[in-house]
């Protein structure tokens, strides 16, 4: 077809298939594409992860690709122009993929500060959530390359993903769960939907009618394709029935031919269910241009684009947050009235670079959201090539912080005589016989995860011929998905005898490593041999970790594990005019498949001990924090100034010169609240790993999800109940000034109307710098017969404003009856009457309200999504 089918079309090639042709469409074929069916002409499609850069077939070391800032941080940067903008670039970077559907945006909200997954979604707030992915996904889409908003719903956790089930109220499910994906379906016409793992109140989302159909396409009119994570699709019957188009990955497991064709002929399932399905596959089809000028699928290309580098740059930095700029102290304890940030680099003759973070550019978090990147820019690079040959640099690591031991790489050779392992896949469960798949691995881990070729394996042995580099009692660590064994020289020296008990944990993040030191000669020969089987219980109800084999051999030199690191950074750092201190997470601590134990940096305190010595040591401290969460600062105090960078993507690094330095005025917001203790957070207790065992996490703090509770704890309690930072607060290198703010309009029954809210934003401050206004709605006292139990305001419009020294804009800030709404259990959305409070602020905090205008609602009315 030369021109887009029409709607007639469609229906007409789907009258060309048989029910098997159709069969073989509701799954994909392999890992990462749908099926074709050659015969009548339609298509195989490819998707690639994932939210923050194209990844393309391969999860590890694969064909590189533009790494942009992950969702918290392009929320963080408040800005709906640069979201759109990102969501351009990434369908850019998804066609030199082949793929022309990208596994993202997440808008999950961020339930509390130890979800492993929360860098890639937005914010806590879901209103932020929805209205910057409604940007992204324009943007994507506006390329022909589908957004697959993901994951609907309620995967805010990723301990025992799989089969926890997540009791959440029907209140909180629509007033913030499902409230992003709702914004989306609604103005943004996602051509995709990724259904998520947990069960939700007891059933998963693909085994109950409320989500697919009654929700998602009743309500809201998705007219789109929705697809199960991976693995996620947890039935045959009640799936197909109730709206998941398509079970991935391939080759079905519930989907087979025997399964869909023994439902229909038991009339479990018609015909109907299946052709629905794969009307809406071809209608992505040509949503994507798949039946007509896109209908191959281009080999993978790494394209490094000047222009991109140049947006992941800007994004970056805009969405750094300054959480603190206090003015600068000198050695003898004298301080300037400056305050420190902006550096000028003139007056630096000797910065001292500390931290972990230094030379890692930790540009993206763990798990799906990770890629090849084109390449990355670390601080250090950063200031390297920033600064002139007269600033000297010294920089310092400063301390460990491994979850992980690193797989171990030097001096591993295997037996074709290439760098690395090599792995024997046998089909026999103890390793008799011939291997039927040989393949080999840079380094010292192995799974068959989503690998087509070593499907069926039972047990394998993964081998290395290892020269050590240095003589040492070295450390090691090792651990097996299923029962694994490790033997150096033929000598059995660790043995897991069990399966892990997480296994997604295992496989993207780490999990209970067996650490024990072993000494080796340098130069000296050593047959390293891992043997490895699967899970005899497969520990998981779901399919896709099915005996699956993976194993890990990790390794720091006992030089590396025992040198004296935090006295080399202080040491630098008192000789230097400045220190900046690199701290926080990286790609083991933050993933997808764990959550944190903890909002304390790792590990065991090692960077909390070096920010506080080398503050000790140099007063003039800057701290740089690079987490997708919110992390506990127990040396605050002490510092003059901290920014937080997030995962900005591959020019992290240039992103924080550039604000340190003052080339860019920070503008970032925080996208959530920053509690003091991980105690205070309103799900404690109840989130991830401290309800492990329980199976079933209970969402206890119903809508109060972020700043929502922190508003009813403020002023409060023994430390009067405060935030260490609030939601959207962030420091600018100038001053704003907000004058004659306006309210107009109300809503009444009828529905469409809007209400306005006018303000004059002027930059007061010496440099150009952006401000993001922001309005929250508070309801009306309940005394005043207004629904019970709400929190005390909701953000409901925000804007942001880049202004030049001087200049002032006048704004506006619309909002329509969906702000002024609250859920009422078994009916619908409720507007109260009577008078409602909106303050217009530069944060969440009330010590940030610029302006409160009164919103009169005469009357209470009801109305349905
Ligand atoms: C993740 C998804 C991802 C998919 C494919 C799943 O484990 O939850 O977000 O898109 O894998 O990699």
């Amino acid at each position: 077809m030369a021109t887009t089918p029409s709607d007639g079309d469609l229906a007409a090639l789907l009258g060309q298939c048989t029910i098997e042709e159709k069969i073989s469409l509701l799954s994909l074929k392999n890992v990462w594409e749908t099926a074709a069916v050659d015969r009548v002409g339609i298509p195989s499609l490819k998707f690639s992860d994932g939210p923050n850069g194209a990844r393309g077939a391969d999860f590890f070391d694969g064909t590189t690709a533009a790494c942009f800032p992950a969702c918290v941080s392009l929320a963080a940067t408040f800005d709906r122009d640069l979201c759109r903008r990102v969501g351009v670039a990434l369908g850019q970077e998804a066609q030199t993929k082949g793929a022309y559907v990208l596994l993202g945006p997440t808008v999950c909200c961020h339930r509390s500060p130890v979800g492993g997954r929360n860098f890639e979604a937005f914010s806590e707030d879901p209103f932020v959530s929805g209205a910057l992915a409604i940007e992204y996904i324009r943007g994507l889409q506006s390329e022909r390359v589908a957004a697959t908003v993901k994951h609907y719903v309620a995967n805010e956790q990723d301990t025992r993903r799989f089969t926890v089930n997540e009791i959440v109220s029907e209140r909180a499910l629509r007033e913030i769960y499902l409230k992003p994906f709702e914004m989306v379906v609604k103005q943004a016409d996602p051509w995709c939907v990724m259904t998520s793992y947990p069960k939700v109140n007891g059933a998963h989302i693909d085994a109950q009618p409320l989500f697919l159909r009654d929700i998602l396409q009743k309500e809201w009119g998705f007219n789109g394709l929705v697809m199960s994570d991976w693995g996620a699709t947890s039935n045959c019957d009640d799936s197909l029935k109730y709206g998941l188009d398509v079970e991935t990955p391939g080759p079905a497991k519930h989907r087979t031919r025997d399964n869909v064709q023994g439902s229909l002929a038991a009339g479990r399932i018609t015909e109907k269910d299946v052709d629905d399905r794969v009307l809406a596959l071809l209608k992505l089809l040509r949503h994507t241009g798949k039946l007509t000028d896109r209908k191959d699928t281009p080999a993978e290309q790494a394209i490094d684009r000047p222009e991109h580098r140049t947006l992941i740059r800007q994004a970056g930095a805009a969405g750094i947050v300054l959480l603190k700029n206090d003015s600068s102290n000198s050695k003898d304890g004298s301080q300037t009235k400056t305050p420190i940030l902006p550096v000028d680099p003139a007056k630096c003759r000797k910065i001292a670079l500390v931290g972990p973070l230094v030379d890692h550019a930790a540009a993206h978090g763990g798990g799906s959201a990770s890629l090849n990147c084109h390449y990355k820019v670390s601080p250090y690079e950063a200031f390297k090539s920033g600064l002139g040959a007269d600033v000297e640099i010294t920089t310092s690591k400063g301390a460990n912080i491994t979850r992980a031991y690193p797989d171990l790489e030097a001096g591993a050779v295997n037996r074709n005589g290439n760098a690395g392992f090599i792995a024997d896949y046998y089909k026999t469960p103890d390793l008799s016989g011939e291997p039927f798949h040989t393949e080999e691995y840079p380094r010292g881990a192995f799974t068959t995860l989503m690998n087509t070729s070593a499907v069926g394996a039972k047990s394998a042995r993964f081998t290395s011929t290892y020269t050590a580099p240095t003589s040492g009692t070295h450390y090691l660590s090792f651990s097996g998905l299923g029962p694994s064994k490790l033997s150096i020289n033929g000598e059995l020296v660790t043995e897991q005898p069990r399966e892990l008990r997480d296994s997604m944990a295992f496989l993207l993040g780490v999990q209970d490593e067996i650490r024990f030191q072993h000494t080796f000669v340098a130069g000296k020969v050593y047959e390293l041999v891992i043997e490895s089987v699967p899970s005899p219980t497969n520990n998981a109800e779901l399919h896709l970790l099915e005996n699956l084999i993976a194993a890990h051999l990790g390794f720091v030199s006992q030089a590396d594990m025992e040198v004296d690191l935090l006295a080399e950074a202080v040491g630098l750092a008192s000789e230097a005019d400045l220190a900046v201190c690199f701290v926080g997470n990286t790609a083991q601590w933050e993933t997808e498949g764990q959550d944190m134990a903890e909002m304390a940096l790792p590990a065991d305190g090692s960077q909390d001990q070096l920010v506080a010595a080398v503050v000790k040591a140099n007063p003039n401290t800057i701290v740089v924090v690079t987490t997708g969460v919110p992390v506990a600062l127990p040396w605050l105090d002490q510092v003059p100034a901290v920014l937080q960078a997030w995962y900005a993507g591959q020019e992290t690094g240039n992103a924080i010169f550039d604000t340190i330095f003052g080339a860019v005025s920070p503008s970032g917001k925080l996208p959530v609240s920053w509690p003091k203790r991980y105690e205070d957070s309103p799900c404690f207790g109840n989130f991830g790993l401290d309800s492990y065992d329980s199976q079933v996490v209970e969402y206890v703090e119903g809508v109060n999800v972020g700043y929502r509770h922190f508003d009813r704890t403020y002023g409060k309690g023994a430390d009067g109940g405060e935030v260490l930072f609030p939601f959207g607060f962030g420091l600018s290198y100038t001053s704003f000034a907000f004058a004659d703010a306006v309210l107009e309009g109300t809503f009444t029954k009828t529905g469409d109307e809007t209400v306005t809210v006018s303000v004059t934003v002027t930059n007061t401050g010496a440099v150009a710098g952006s401000e993001t206004v922001q309005l929250y709605l508070a309801p009306p006292a309940e005394s005043e017969g207004a629904g019970a139990g709400r929190p005390p305001k909701s953000l409901v419009a925000f804007e942001k404003l880049h202004l030049q020294p001087g200049e002032s804009k006048r704004t506006q800030l619309t909002f329509a009856r969906d702000g002024a709404a609250y859920w009422v259990e078994g009916q619908a959305w409720r507007v109260d009457g009577g008078r409602h409070s909106v303050t217009l602020a530069t944060s969440s905090s009330p010590r940030d309200v610029k302006a409160t205008l009164d919103l009169d609602i005469k009357e209470a009315f009801d109305f349905s999504s």
